[in-house]
C-alpha cells in the first residue's frame, strides 16, 4: 500500500511528561513524521527521566526544547514561539500531575507555560493521559479531565489493559498508531457531525457443512475505509462486517456476521435508527438450501454431491423499502457495462445513489476508481478515473454524501 501522508504540511508540538509511556512517544514521532508532519518535541524534566532528549531529537530531526530559559531562542520566549508555529499541541504521555497543572492554569515550566500561552482559537490542545488505573479513576483526576474538556482540550484515550505497575485497567496511553490515527481524524472536516451511519462490508460465508462454505473475494477494504472516513467526519458509525481480517477503525462500532441471513438480521431492524445506510458488502446471492450437520465425506461416494441453492434476502432492497428508510447507498461490482448495470440496480433497488466499480479490479486491492450514479447524473471518482487509495476515495464520498444530505 502506498505510504499515506495525511499530516503533510502540519506542524505538531509533541509534549512529553513523566511516565513510562514515554517509550511509545519515540514510535509516535516516527509515525507522525512518516505521515508528513514536522514534529517539535518539548519535554518536562520528569519526561527526561524516562527517555532521553537525544533519542527524541534523532527521531524528530529537531533539537528538543526542555527549558523556558533555553538561550537558543533569539527572543528567549520559547513558550510563545512554539505555540504560534504549531497546528496542534499533543501531550503524550500526559501524567496526572501535568493534567492537574493544566486544569488549574499553572505554568511553572516550559511545557505548561506553552499550553497556557497558546493561541486557543487556532492551536488545539490534545491530551493523551497515561497513568495507573487508581490515579485515572481518582475523583481529582476526573475533575481535572472535565475541566480540561470544558476549556476546549481534546482527550485521546486512555486505553484499557495491562499497566507497567502490573495492574490492569483504564489509564494506559493509547498505542502510537492509535494516537497518530486519532490526530489524522482530528484534522478531518466534521461534515457528518452527529449523523448516524450504518455500513455493511466484506463477503458473506454461506455454510455447506460445518467446515465448508461458499464465499467470494471481497476483502472488506472499501467498506472499512468508508467506516473510518465517516467516523473521521464526525459520524456515529455501525459497521456490520462479514468474515474479514481487518482491524476495526477507531471509534467505530462493529458487529461481525457470517451469512447473508445474519447480516440481514443485524441490519434491517436497526436501519431506521440511522440516517444513512451504505451497502458495500458483497452479499452472496444464494446459499445451500440445507446445511449438513456433519462434514460431507468423500469416502464411499461414487458421484460428487450436488447442492440445491436458495436465494438470500436482498438486504439493501429490504432497507430501502422500509417506511422510515435511511438514505440508501448501494455498490455495484461489475465486470463490464458499469454505467448501464449500475443504473439498472438503482432502479431495481429503489435507491437514490449507487457507486459502481469493476469487481475484478477492486477486490482485495488498496486502490480503486468509482462511478457515482444517481437517477439523473453520473461522474467518475476521481474525476480523471485513475486508481486512488480507498481511504482517499472514502473521504471524497463522505463530502459528496454530506452535500446530498444537506440538499434533501
Ligand atoms: O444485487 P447486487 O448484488 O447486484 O447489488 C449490489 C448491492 O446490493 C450492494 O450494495 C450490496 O451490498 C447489496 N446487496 C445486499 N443484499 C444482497 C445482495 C446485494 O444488500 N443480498
Amino acid at each position: 500500500m502506498s505510504e499515506r501522508t495525511d499530516l503533510q504540511g502540519r506542524h505538531i508540538v509533541l509534549g512529553l511528561t513523566g511516565g513510562i509511556a514515554c517509550y511509545k512517544s519515540a514510535e509516535l514521532v516516527r509515525l507522525l513524521t512518516k505521515a508528513g508532519a514536522t514534529v517539535q518535541v518539548v519535554m518536562t524534566e520528569a519526561a527526561e527521566a524516562f527517555i532521553t532528549a537525544v533519542t527524541m531529537q534523532a527521531l524528530s530531526g529537531r533539537p528538543v526544547v526542555t527549558s523556558q530559559w533555553d538561550a537558543r531562542e533569539p527572543n528567549n520566549m520559547a513558550h510563545i514561539n512554539l505555540g504560534r508555529e504549531a497546528d496542534a499541541i499533543l501531550i503524550a504521555p500526559a501524567s496526572a500531575d501535568f493534567m492537574a497543572k493544566l486544569a488549574t492554569g499553572r505554568a511553572d515550566e516550559l511545557l505548561s507555560l506553552m499550553c497556557l500561552a497558546r493561541p486557543r482559537e487556532r492551536c488545539p490542545l490534545l491530551i493523551a493521559p497515561a497513568m495507573n488505573r487508581e490515579m485515572w479513576s481518582h475523583p481529582a483526576t476526573l475533575r481535572n479531565v472535565a475541566t480540561l474538556r470544558a476549556d476546549g482540550a481534546t482527550l485521546l484515550g486512555p486505553g484499557h489493559g495491562d499497566q507497567a505497575c502490573g495492574e490492569t485497567g483504564d489509564g494506559r496511553m493509547l498505542e502510537a498508531q492509535e494516537l497518530c490515527d486519532d490526530l489524522v481524524a482530528f484534522f478531518q472536516p466534521k461534515l457528518l457531525a452527529g449523523r448516524k451511519l450504518l455500513i455493511t462490508a466484506g463477503p458473506t460465508f454461506e455454510a455447506i457443512d460445518p467446515v465448508r462454505g461458499i464465499t467470494n473475494h471481497s476483502s472488506g477494504k472499501m467498506g472499512f475505509a468508508l467506516a473510518r472516513a465517516a467516523q473521521e467526519a464526525g459520524a456515529e458509525v455501525t459497521l456490520v462486517a462479514g468474515p474479514v481480517h481487518l482491524p476495526t477503525p477507531r471509534g467505530v462500532r462493529r458487529l461481525d456476521v457470517m451469512s447473508a441471513q445474519q447480516m440481514f438480521d443485524a441490519v434491517v431492524p436497526v436501519a431506521p435508527q440511522h440516517e444513512v445506510f451504505i451497502a458495500t458488502a458483497a452479499v452472496a446471492d444464494w446459499r445451500p438450501a440445507s446445511l449438513s450437520a456433519h462434514k460431507i465425506k468423500k469416502e464411499g461416494k461414487k458421484v460428487a454431491p450436488t447442492f440445491e441453492l436458495t436465494e438470500n434476502p436482498d438486504i439493501l432492497a429490504a432497507v430501502a423499502a422500509l417506511p422510515d428508510a435511511p438514505y440508501c447507498v448501494g455498490f455495484a461490482a461489475e465486470s463490464e457495462n458499469l454505467l448501464a448495470h449500475a443504473r439498472a440496480k438503482l432502479l431495481r433497488k429503489r435507491i437514490p445513489l449507487i457507486i459502481g466499480n469493476l469487481g475484478p479490479a477492486t477486490f482485495g486491492r488498496d486502490d480503486n476508481s468509482l462511478l457515482v450514479v444517481d437517477a439523473q447524473t453520473e461522474h467518475a471518482l476521481p474525476a480523471d478515473g485513475r486508481a486512488t487509495d480507498k481511504l482517499t476515495l472514502a473521504r471524497i464520498l463522505m463530502q459528496e454524501l454530506a452535500t446530498r444530505l444537506a440538499a434533501r
